[in-house]
């Protein structure tokens, strides 16, 4: 494997989910990555400091007094290119905001310059408690992003804010910050509607026309807009086994129609709507009422599906706030999946649909095949109503989100000031 050069140190706190922390070690190694695992002294008392050090491949120690002719507590810190602390637990967060060094992790976390992510777990009330909230409000006040947790199953049977994020999440995120900079909370206060996956219109009560959408991009929308505040509305037709994003409420919806229903009973209440959804611009006019039979349903009932068309949501949301019947500010954004073709481009396509739909930014993709649909990556062309065209560059479904996000926060501060 080629080495990456990086130094990456992998805080460990004390908490139920210490063990995550060993596949959030092995995604690094896996890409090259040189890894120091400092588990606190609780943490050991979780996972053994052999399994920390067979995984990074580097000694493990949690005292500033271990290898002092090292000078350790000073030099883990000082080389380090990135510290990812997972799980962080509540006592850890106050320790590090208190600028305490009684360990080596928290030692390493004063000494350090380069970037620090960190992902906590703790129970729900303990999450929310002030003390913990007002010590998250400091680390992020010194540039150090800590993410929102999830949302779910917590020690014991409770469910709620506190879990552990998965670590392919905390992963994709730290290096987000190494190549974009600490997450701000730029959406805190605002209500943001996304629509992600595909529609699914009924043939019959068992079969339906789809598509190949996977929600990957609206579900990185959400999960980017809630570690920036924002309080995050989904509403989600047929998508991959995806991880909840933090804190955000998911509407299940089937068809074109449902998808409409839903969104036109938010869109009052929101700052921002996002119609990432892959949504049928058709559907079958008289779906049957009882599964069609092989053999015995007739040739033309075969070779013809009448089709009727389905509302167009962007369309309608754009008509409602000319109309007043959604607030002035509210920011509308739209994605066109597009190919280009011998007398177009992708791009071309798009602008062309901006001009129709007169929404507020649209994000254009070319699809086709290998590209985009169920896949982890994306790249593209954000369009403003304006006429401005911002290139998305290449990268992770979240980082695509946050360039999105970023462009549109700029051009409202913009036209704020
Ligand atoms: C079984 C068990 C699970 C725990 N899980 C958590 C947790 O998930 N989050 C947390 O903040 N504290 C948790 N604690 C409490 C911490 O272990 C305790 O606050 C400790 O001082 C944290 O040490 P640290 O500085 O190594 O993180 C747990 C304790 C026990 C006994």
């Amino acid at each position: 494997m080629v080495s990456t050069g990086r130094n990456i140190v992998v805080g460990i706190g004390g908490g139920i989910a210490a063990y995550k922390a060993c596949q959030i070690i092995r995604l690094f190694k896996e890409q090259g990555d040189n890894v120091i695992a400092v588990p606190t002294a609780h943490a050991l008392a979780f996972v053994g400091k052999p399994t920390f050090e067979a995984l990074s491949g580097s000694p493990v120690s949690s005292s500033v007094f271990d290898a002092v002719d090292e000078v350790r507590h000073v030099r883990v810190g000082k080389e380090a290119d990135l510290i990812v602390i997972a799980p962080a637990t509540a006592d850890l967060i106050a320790r590090i905001a208190m600028g305490r060094a009684d360990d080596l992790l928290t030692a390493t976390v004063l000494v350090a310059t380069c970037p620090i992510v960190i992902a906590p777990a703790m129970h729900t009330e303990m999450w929310y408690n002030a003390a913990t909230q007002a010590n998250v409000a400091t680390l992020r006040s010194r540039g150090i992003t800590v993410l929102e947790p999830a949302h779910g199953r917590l020690t014991g049977s409770d469910t709620g804010a506190g879990r552990l994020l998965d670590p392919e999440q905390i992963v994709e995120y730290a290096e987000m910050i190494v190549s974009h900079g600490p997450v701000k909370q730029d959406l805190a206060g605002k209500n943001i509607l996304i629509t992600a996956g595909g529609t699914r219109e009924a043939l019959d009560p068992v079969r339906f026309i789809g598509n190949h959408s996977s929600g990957r991009q609206g579900f990185a929308l959400a999960e980017a807009a809630s570690q920036m505040g924002a309080k995050v509305f989904i509403v989600a037709g047929a998508v991959d086994a995806l991880p909840t994003p933090s804190g955000a409420e998911v509407i299940r919806i089937g068809s074109a129609q449902d998808l409409y229903g839903e969104v036109m009973r938010l869109a009052p209440e929101m700052d921002i709507v996002i119609m990432a959804a892959a949504v049928a611009d058709f559907r079958p006019a008289q779906p049957g009422d009882a599964k069609m039979k092989k053999g015995t349903t007739s040739e033309a009932g075969l070779t013809n599906i009448a089709m009727v068309e389905n509302p167009d949501i962007l369309a309608t949301l754009v008509q409602h706030r000319r109309d007043h019947k959604l607030p002035e500010t509210l920011q509308i954004i739209g994605f066109a999946a597009e190919t280009g073709d011998k007398h177009h481009t992708a791009l071309e396509y798009a602008q062309a649909k901006l001009q129709k739909k007169q929404c507020d930014y649209l994000m254009c993709n070319e699809v086709g095949e290998s590209k985009v649909f169920g896949r982890s990556d994306n790249q593209g062309w954000l369009l403003a109503r304006d006429g401005h065209v911002v290139q998305i560059h290449h990268g992770s479904k979240l980082e695509v989100a946050q360039q999105i996000f970023d462009t549109v926060m700029k051009d409202s501060t913009r036209v704020e000031s």
